[in-house]
């Protein structure tokens, strides 16, 4: 994957030689071939569509194999009708297209979205179609091989190189490739299980995946201690691991930073106030919110990106056992507020808490996000189907929301009614850590906003989304590794309202 090169080519189609051609087509697209196209290649095409055989149908592939001339194969792909292409359309049909070829030995893929004017350029140019074809392509094609013996069933590891071939020279290829390989990561990092994954490996491979122009800090549980984190060491006394807070700076730009604040428990088996054994497995991917960040903290690494962002994430692990924190416990955070445990399970938001109010009183950050597994309600409210936002700030609310639909790792916002707060409402201390089943996924981003004070702030539960039982179209069930994309385009949003 590494070693796969990404290049954008104004040249004519023509004078380019590939292993596969894939060329997207709609149900009502009129067959003219561009000037760039070779004859030969267009006459192939107009036959398979006169022959009935492809009918340029949603989501339909249909390989031509030529073995002779510029492109060995071509790959026709279709996209239904002109006016209901989108972007997410198309990133699923680069996913069905790049599954498709699989079995093939391909080194080299050309991508041409205007050699048919085969779409309506005015919703979506040539050049991005291409772009989101190839971004869905790369996203089915992750695999975790790390424990399994058996043979590949396929030949990706042999793909080198991918031209988008198109009207313009598109500036983006190279952070395509990187936010790929930045969702890649978030993903190895999920799905390795808390055996491996403990805090101190979390730590190791967060240093790792950046380059010397990030500066990390990893905070041992004496040093956690002394920071005055309680809520967060509350949580990992029942293990044997020790936690680690992981601490990272880039700073590609002058001025306040935008903090990411991601939850890692490693494995969460609710402590105490244990949790049913059916799907337990599961729970080694509390940690996503961790995963985004890190992922996001290596893409900006290697983009050389000219932002300011501080990642705080705490890490351990939450297990029952002789030491481990008990329901009825009154615990102070670092914030001064005591918070009394009601359910050892409600851990994240007592990380959160203590990593928030470090990340804010550290950094003096602009804002402030945190990215976390943090409520079966979120799972239970939206499915797989979207991250559950609350915040503080309209500004940051409408930015998330156009970051999530332009990678449709959407967002929905909830909202943090004032109510809210009489459901945590200590008895015997300021707060408490569990309000109850009922409005679970609000009042737990109620319990986070306690401790932001007046810092802009923003809360995504990501729950729901991390993790999918079954497969989509470009992303095998499992990690998701979002948050990655979600949170890249975000800051790259950013990036344009400032100097550059
Ligand atoms: N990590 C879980 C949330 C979770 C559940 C994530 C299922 C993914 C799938 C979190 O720590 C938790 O246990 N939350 C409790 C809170 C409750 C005790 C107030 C929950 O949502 O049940
Ligand atoms: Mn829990
Ligand atoms: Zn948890």
């Amino acid at each position: 994957m590494t070693k796969l090169k990404i290049i954008s080519s104004r040249e004519r189609l023509t004078q380019a030689k590939a292993d596969l051609l894939i060329v997207p087509l709609c149900e009502d697209t009129a067959l003219t071939q561009h000037p760039d196209g070779d004859a030969d290649i267009g006459k192939r095409i107009a036959a398979v569509v006169k022959s009935g055989d492809f009918a340029g149908r949603n989501g339909q592939t249909f390989l031509i194999p030529i073995h002779a001339g510029r492109a060995a194969r071509i790959l026709l792909v279709g996209l239904g009708k002109k006016v209901d292409v989108t972007a997410e359309r198309l990133r699923q049909a680069g996913a069905k297209a790049f599954l498709a070829i699989r079995p093939f030995r391909i080194e080299t893929i050309a991508v041409a979205a205007h050699l048919f004017n085969g779409m309506d350029r005015e919703r979506i140019g040539f050049d991005s179609a291409s772009f989101y074809l190839v971004e869905g392509g790369l996203l089915a094609r992750y695999r975790f091989r790390k424990y399994r013996h058996e043979e590949q069933d396929d030949q990706e590891s042999n793909l080198q190189e991918i031209t988008i071939f198109g009207e313009e020279v598109l500036a983006d290829v190279q952070r395509l490739l990187i936010s790929i390989q930045a969702n890649a990561l978030a993903r190895d990092l999920v799905l390795t299980p808390a055996n491996e994954l403990t805090p101190a490996a979390l730590a190791v491979a967060a240093r790792g995946a950046v380059g010397k122009n990030v500066s990390v800090r990893i905070l041992d549980k004496k040093t956690i201690a002394r920071e005055g984190m309680r809520a967060f060491l509350a949580v990992a006394q029942g293990s044997q691991h020790e936690p680690k807070l992981i601490v990272m700076e880039y700073k590609g730009a002058q001025g306040a930073p935008t903090a990411l604040v991601g939850k890692a428990v490693t494995f969460d088996s609710g402590g105490i106030s244990l949790k049913p054994s059916d799907g337990m497995e599961k729970m080694k991917y509390d940690m996503a919110g961790a995963a985004a960040v890190i992922g996001v903290m290596q893409a900006l690494s290697r983009l050389k990106a000219k932002q300011h962002v501080v990642a705080v994430i705490p890490a351990c692990e939450n297990l029952p056992g002789g030491a481990a924190f008990r329901p009825g416990d009154v615990i102070k955070s670092r914030s001064g507020k005591t918070i009394e445990i009601i359910s050892t399970d409600a851990e994240g938001r007592l990380m959160l808490a203590d990593a928030l109010d470090y990340a804010i009183k550290h950094f003096k950050p602009r804002e402030v996000i945190d990215i976390a597994t943090l409520t079966g309600a979120c799972s239970i409210a939206f499915g797989h189907a979207a991250i559950a936002l609350m915040s503080t700030s309209p500004d940051l609310v409408g930015r998330l929301k156009l970051a999530g639909d332009a990678t449709y790792e959407r967002v929905w916002e909830m909202p943090l009614f004032e109510e809210f707060r009489e459901y945590i409402k200590g008895d015997v201390s300021d707060i408490k850590n569990a309000g109850g089943r009922k409005g679970s996924l609000i009042s737990a981003g109620s319990f986070l906003r306690e401790f932001v004070g007046d810092t802009p702030w923003a809360h995504l539960d990501i729950a729901g989304t991390a993790w999918i039982d079954k497969d989509k179209p470009y992303f095998s069930k499992g990690a998701t590794g979002v948050g990655v994309r979600l949170l890249l385009e975000l800051l790259r949003d950013r990036r344009g309202k400032g100097k550059e």
